[in-house]
């Protein structure tokens, strides 16, 4: 085959890749109102050691003006750049946690590797488009790293910098580091953080480049369809703040969580009575109900396929879209 040819070939596979894992996606789970025209694939751009260079410009927001934020009950003040320093991001509320790691306070900046509290916010409560990773078992813990680390965890979202950022992120970490994120992240309790509403008209929204969906200016509404939609609680304390004891709320259809609780029987057998998780089967009640979505769309395409994650595949397998809405939306809706 001539070279021409080949790069032809390349460029024919790439595309007819990216619209196969694309076409299905449930696009509310990955914080998309409608596919970008072009999806990128991050799973090329992020092969390189530095975690940064999976980044994708304009996700945070910005304040040339540099105004001094406060919050109420904190005694800190920051700047929005400050708020969202790559390798030291505000830590609000100091005295709502143990003391963080250097890895989670500061990532590792010779690295391009961005702190751990930056995305998941220095409580490990996270945001819609990244997860939490608070009060999960600190095994649990190790063994994703390890997965995102050798491939065997990705996202079914080739367009997903910030999970493809994670996993280059999970390459460079040292095993102490490893070690060391993963006990302070599970030492912390998860206490609630999301509010589940059944409704048919929700706020209109817009999202961030990053999955982020947020609520839009004013009191407009639009129909919810069959969809499942988290947006933060406060638009400007999520956003620009990084509050991390502001939450979300999630608007889901009608009759979703007597569905989801009928369909969430079997879940039961492994992640508990309470779904509070037993042993290393990670607690799931109460958590984003984007990242269960997600997660469990991922888990149905073999995009995480770990020796732990091939346990999940049967119970999601004969999931369909609106059986995946009903239980993210019931399992979201329970106590932590
Ligand atoms: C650039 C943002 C970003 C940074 C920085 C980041 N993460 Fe993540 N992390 C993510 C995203 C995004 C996901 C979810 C991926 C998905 O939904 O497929 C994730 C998922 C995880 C998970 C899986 C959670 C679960 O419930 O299975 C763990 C564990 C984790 N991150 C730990 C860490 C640790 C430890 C650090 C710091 C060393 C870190 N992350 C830094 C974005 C980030
Ligand atoms: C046979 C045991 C088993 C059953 C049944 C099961 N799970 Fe799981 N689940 C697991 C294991 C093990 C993991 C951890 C997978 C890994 O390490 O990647 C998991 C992971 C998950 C995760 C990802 C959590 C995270 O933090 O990323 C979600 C969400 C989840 N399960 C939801 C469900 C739901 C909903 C059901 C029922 C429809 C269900 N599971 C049924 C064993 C099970």
């Amino acid at each position: 085959m001539s070279r021409g040819a080949r790069i032809w070939l390349l460029v024919f596979l790439g595309v007819a890749t990216a619209r196969l894992q694309t076409a299905g996606l449930p696009l509310w789970a990955y914080g998309y109102i409608a596919l970008p025209a072009t999806p990128g694939d991050y799973s090329a751009r992020c092969l390189g050691e530095r975690p940064l260079d999976c980044d994708r410009a304009g996700g945070l927001p910005s304040d040339p003006q540099n105004i001094i934020r406060r919050l109420p009950g904190s005694d800190a003040a920051f700047t929005i750049a400050q708020i969202n320093y790559r390798y030291g991001p505000a830590d609000w509320f100091p005295g709502d946690h143990p003391a963080m790691p250097g890895i989670v306070a500061n990532g590792k900046e010779a690295l391009g590797l961005r702190a751990c509290a930056l995305c998941h916010l220095p409580n490990g409560k996270g945001l819609m488009q990244n997860g939490g990773v608070a009060g999960l078992p600190a095994q649990y813990i190790l063994q994703q790293l390890a997965d995102f680390s050798s491939g065997r965890r990705r996202s079914a979202d080739l367009n997903k910098a910030n999970a493809f950022e994670m996993a280059a992120i999970a390459r460079n970490l040292t095993a102490d580091e490893t070690k060391a994120a993963a006990a302070y992240f599970s030492s912390i309790p998860f206490t609630p953080w999301i509010r589940v509403v059944e409704t048919e008209r929700i706020p209109v929204f817009t999202a961030t480049v990053n999955g982020l969906l947020l609520k839009a200016d004013g009191d407009a509404t639009e129909p919810l369809g069959q969809r499942l939609i988290e947006l933060p609680e406060d638009t400007y304390q999520t956003n620009m703040l990084r509050n991390p004891r502001s939450g979300f709320v999630a608007y889901a259809p009608p009759g979703s969580l007597a569905r989801g609780e009928a369909l969430s029987q079997g879940c039961r057998a492994c992640h508990g009575a309470d779904l509070k998780g037993v042993g290393n089967v990670p607690p799931i009640a109460g958590r984003s109900s984007s990242y269960i979505g997600r997660q469990l769309y991922d888990f149905q395409q073999g995009a995480r396929n770990g020796d732990m994650a091939r346990l999940m595949k049967p119970a999601v397998d004969t999931l369909s879209d609106d059986d995946l809405i009903a239980i993210a939306a019931y399992v979201a809706s329970q106590q932590p």
